[in-house]
């Protein structure tokens, strides 16, 4: 056990924008607007809106269930509740949080790469070639070990002076920047059929398991879900708060960054004439695409454009802190390491752990792939039988804080028949398409 006693957040806005701050990030905005791109549209926003109040909410309340109840970091929590046989599940949590974050601090680096591109030089009219230039080699490498340091430094800083105070300051303006870019989309002409295709669902296209995977895998992702992010956020937090409502606020305000992360994407994109393109590139969507209409745009462009990824720079951050944290706080329940060796270590573990990642888009495509759609998917899956099965009275330990909801009976319902069939399914279409994306590396 560790000397220093436990910290706690400063206030409930604390905690909520420091939640929110590790659901909102790349996951809204590049994972999102390149997955409603491969998926057909506005069919993918419905089903993934779906996803996120049918399985998200559950399991996000689980999370904040345990960590809160037990006041521990998620390997302690489970075994806390559950007993050793549960150690290996928080184990897995640890896993699954030190492998997102290798890959997901080299997207970040590109995040940086291109804010500073708006700045100094404006973005190039070979936005494809810029793109390959700098996404993967030892530059790729160098601007992902900055933004590991970053992190690390704000992770160090504790919970309250490091975490909180940087979700309470940015958050807000991340909001605020892209409110201001979804308005000035609006406004450019041509962008009436990005509205259409995001907006306009066909639901013949929703009825397919392989959308049906996509859309809860983002769901999982997005909303920091299985690998016990919320759990260690929650487990800071004090017996008064209602967790059922700090659930939706969390979940809700989510899903609306990501819309409205849509709404600046699409119709600029259509405003743009570059439609083909997005649906060609996938995962550079938002980093190929966009940067070519930032560079038709002149001058706005590079205002717009730096605004934009400004955006992407903070999202990104108040995710990453959520990731080390969950391992930095493992390390300090478990092995009784001070937060600063354990910030450290973990930290530049990480960092060297995403060089392949760095230098190899196939690596960080397998990794994203391994861990989002196959280790999140699973951990979901057995914290939701965990909660819903086996865990003494959850019921008991959520409404804490509430004045007894009535719907707990639905929630434990969900975790125990819902959640586990819908995501046993998922993991049944996601496990083959992971294993050959793996199995292309060694060839
Ligand atoms: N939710 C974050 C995003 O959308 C990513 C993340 C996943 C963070 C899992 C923590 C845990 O970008």
């Amino acid at each position: 056990m560790s000397s220093e006693p436990r910290e706690r957040w400063g206030s409930r806005a604390g905690f909520l924008l420091a939640a929110v701050g590790s659901a909102v990030g790349l996951g809204n905005m590049w994972r999102f607007s390149y997955l409603t791109a491969e998926n057909g549209g506005a069919a993918f926003v419905v089903l993934y809106l779906a996803m996120t109040a049918l399985v998200g909410l559950p399991v996000m309340l689980a999370e904040f269930t345990i960590g809160r109840g037990a006041g521990r970091s998620p390997v302690a929590a489970l075994v806390h509740f559950g007993g050793g046989v549960w150690r290996p599940l928080g184990i897995l949590f640890v896993a699954s949080g030190a492998l997102i974050l290798s890959y997901y601090s080299v997207i970040a680096g590109w995040t940086l790469r291109y804010g500073l591109d708006a700045l100094v030089s404006g973005f190039g009219s070979d936005a494809a070639g810029r793109f390959d230039a700098i996404a993967f080699g030892p530059g790729a490498a160098a601007w992902h070990l900055g933004f590991m340091a970053l992190t690390i430094f704000v992770v160090g800083s504790g919970v309250r002076t490091g975490i909180e105070r940087t979700s309470i300051v940015l958050m807000p303006a991340l909001f605020l920047i892209l409110v201001g870019l979804a308005i000035y989309a609006w406004t450019r002409p041509g962008s009436a059929a990005g509205y259409a295709y995001y907006l306009q669902t066909d639901f013949r296209e929703i009825l397919s398991f392989d959308v049906l995977k996509d859309a809860a895998s983002q769901a999982f992702f997005s909303l920091s879900l299985g690998m016990g992010a919320m759990l260690t956020y929650a487990s800071y937090l004090g017996r008064e708060d209602n967790l059922p409502s700090e659930s939706v606020v969390v979940a809700g305000s989510d899903f609306l960054v990501a819309f409205v992360a849509g709404l600046v994407v699409f119709p600029l994109i259509f405003a743009l004439g570059l439609q083909q393109e997005v649906k060609d590139s996938t995962t550079g969507a938002l980093f190929i695409t966009l940067p070519h209409g930032f560079a038709e745009m002149g001058g706005v462009g590079r205002v717009v454009g730096f605004f934009f990824f400004a955006a992407l720079v903070v999202g990104a951050l108040t995710s990453a802190i959520s990731l080390l944290e969950v391992v930095v706080a493992t390390a300090i329940d478990e092995l009784g390491w001070t937060r600063h060796k354990a910030v450290l270590v973990a930290g530049v573990a990480i960092a060297l752990l995403g060089l392949p990642s760095s230098l190899d888009g196939n690596v960080l495509g397998a990794v994203d792939k391994l861990s989002g759609n196959v280790f999140l998917i699973f951990g979901a899956l057995a914290l939701a039988v965990f909660t819903g099965w086996f865990m003494p009275d959850p019921e008991g330990e959520a409404s804490v804080g509430t004045h007894g909801v009535r719907w707990f009976f639905l929630w434990r319902s969900l975790l125990r028949f819902v959640v586990p069939a819908v995501l046993a399914v998922v993991l049944f279409y996601a496990v083959p398409d992971t294993w050959t994306a793996l199995a292309a590396l060694f060839r």
